[in-house]
């Protein structure tokens, strides 16, 4: 296969990007989406701040327009995120604790309902762990306790039993660590107790503080040990030619390495849109060229 996306298919998995709405008006960048990519993350135009950005008033515009143009090009579509500590609209901070439990309820009702059916995997809770595996002390932390992630994993079945619902962070990459030992934890219990949890996914920001470790194909096989599918969520790394090509390769090997490993989503089209264009952290450089680390994982899907 010559694209990413038909090359990852044809070993079962998916090759997806983060795509942002305003970006979709430029010729270059929608054809490299439409010709490399098979699934789509919106980056910013799922969150709580751009759907609901006043209590029970939903704006659909930005993120429909994504979801639309994936799904006219056959795409999935993963949803991100529900409940999150960041770009959440101010309002939602000054609510009770009854007024924030129903507040969170009616976000996923209101958000999984509006797409029922149609989005593959939803990134039902984001981000909740501390580096040291305490909980992070966010408004869902402080009002609602330890439950509220559980609490937020039944609701988001409810409304949408198609979807595969998964747990999202960052820094669980290597197995020795404190807070992947404590995310691992809670899927152990949820999957014991029953709480519904499909996936857990790897967001994948790499740099050189930061690089991919050498036992992360131990984490996905030991999270996917626990009976729930892994996906690679948010890559980018840092860094340039091969030792950046040789980091993509690494993390696309361990993703064909394990069975549910479902596949890989780029946090973005281009290093020109990347969230941190300095790290020219992504596979198409900012004229949209196919860049070493493309080729890598091209050659190695
Ligand atoms: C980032 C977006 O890429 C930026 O455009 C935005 O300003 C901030 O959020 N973890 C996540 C993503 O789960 O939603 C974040 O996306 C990057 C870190």
């Amino acid at each position: 296969a010559t694209t990413l996306g038909a090359a990852a298919a044809e070993r079962g998995k998916y090759f997806g990007v983060a795509v942002a709405a305003g970006h979709l008006g430029e010729s270059d960048y929608t054809a490299t989406l439409n010709r490399e990519f098979r699934s789509v993350t919106a980056e910013n135009e799922m969150k709580w701040d751009a759907l609901e950005p006043n209590r029970n008033q939903f704006n659909w515009g930005n993120a429909d327009r994504i979801f639309n143009h994936a799904r006219g090009q056959g795409m999935a579509v993963r949803g991100h995120t529900l409940v999150w500590h960041s770009q959440l609209p101010g309002w939602v901070g000054g609510l009770d604790t009854s007024n924030l439990r129903s507040a969170m309820v009616n976000h996923i009702n209101q958000v999984m309902g509006h797409w029922r059916g149609q989005i593959t995997a939803w990134d039902v809770v984001n981000e909740a762990f501390e580096e040291n595996g305490s909980r992070r002390n966010s408004v869902f932390q402080q009002r609602l306790g330890d439950g509220y992630i559980e609490e937020a994993f039944r609701a988001a079945r409810a409304a949408d039993p198609n979807a595969k619902l998964c747990y999202n962070d960052y820094n669980i990459d290597r197995w020795d660590y404190a807070k992947t030992q404590a995310v691992y934890r809670m899927v152990q219990d949820f999957t014991a107790r029953g709480v519904p949890i499909d996936c857990v996914g790897f967001q994948g920001h790499f740099n050189s503080g930061n690089p991919l470790p050498s036992n992360y194909h131990t984490t996905l096989g030991n999270f996917a040990s626990l009976g729930v599918d892994v996906q690679i969520t948010e890559l980018d790394i840092a860094g340039s030619g091969q030792t950046q090509a040789e980091q993509f390769r690494g993390v696309t090997q361990a993703c064909l390495a394990v069975a549910r490993c479902n596949g890989i989503t780029v946090w973005g089209v281009t290093d020109k849109y990347s969230w941190r264009p300095g790290d020219t952290p992504l596979l198409f450089d900012g004229n949209y060229n196919k860049k070493p680390a493309y080729d890598a994982v091209l050659a190695t899907l």
